[in-house]
């Protein structure tokens, strides 16, 4: 905590956010800082009806390393439609997610959904495609961005890992694939479980840290949700 004139920077270390430091400018320097853990309960829900959920998920040993990604596209009941597991060989983790995004994207359209709810699960690469103040300069961004703006509604949104069970298992499957995209049009053997688990609604726990702030008698809460 530094105080400079009547403002005060209160500095948070740790694996908050993107995993850098957070700073928060207060005019009132807090009285006591405290960190909050509390136990969020994540499943996978059912698209609506008509729509069907596209998850992604990239995975990589390392930053850039040999990295894997896997998609699934499911209906409002759960079932399988379609899905596929990539090794990208050498690669980062960002490129990762957006290959997963790109294949996902391109087999959801190939099989005519008009309606996607795509989840990912790292909030940078949903913040390139939602925020339009970004500058484009990465020519997989814009092969996203060409199939985004075609005749379909895709709604994007980060999810926590957590709840991205059956895609997590895709991409570390695909470790063991050669280099390229395999399709696989139902499920593989050894994932039946995740995928019962998820159609029924099963919740796994997820510890969120809450950095609490108090001021006198006004607690300010910043909630930091790790990625
Ligand atoms: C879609 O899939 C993601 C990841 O598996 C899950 O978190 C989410 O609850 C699902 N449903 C919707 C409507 O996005
Ligand atoms: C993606 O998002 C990150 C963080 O929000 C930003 O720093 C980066 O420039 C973006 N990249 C592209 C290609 O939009
Ligand atoms: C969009 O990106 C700009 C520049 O990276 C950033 O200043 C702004 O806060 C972002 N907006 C949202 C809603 O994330
Ligand atoms: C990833 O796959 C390997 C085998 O290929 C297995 O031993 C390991 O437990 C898996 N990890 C996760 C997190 O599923």
């Amino acid at each position: 905590m530094t105080v400079l004139g009547h403002w005060c920077l209160v500095w948070f270390f740790g694996n908050f956010g993107l995993g850098v430091t957070s700073v928060v400018f207060t005019p009132e320097c807090p009285q006591s800082i405290t960190l909050r853990r509390q136990l969020l309960e994540v499943y996978w829900q059912r698209p609506r009806e008509g729509w069907v959920n596209l998850s992604t998920d990239g995975s990589s040993k390392g930053n850039p390393c040999l990295a894997t990604a896997g998609g699934l596209i499911r209906d409002a009941g759960g079932c399988w439609l379609a899905g596929f597991g990539t090794n990208l060989g050498f690669c980062s983790p960002w490129q990762a997610e957006l290959w997963v995004v790109y294949h996902g994207l391109t087999l959801a359209w190939f099989h005519g959904y008009s309606r996607v709810d795509l989840t990912i699960d790292s909030a940078m690469v949903v913040s390139n495609f939602t925020n339009a103040s970004h500058q484009v300069v990465n020519n997989l961004v814009l092969a996203i961005w060409e199939l985004l703006l075609r005749n379909w509604i895709v709604r994007a949104r980060h999810v926590f890992r957590e709840s991205n069970r059956c895609v997590d298992w895709l991409a570390n499957y695909s470790y063991r694939l050669p280099v390229g995209v395999q399709w696989f049009n139902q499920a593989i053997e050894g994932m039946s479980t995740l995928l019962f688990a998820d159609s029924i609604g099963v919740a796994l726990p997820r510890v969120a840290t809450h950095v609490v702030l108090f001021f006198g008698r006004l607690p300010c809460l910043f909630e930091q949700k790790k990625l």
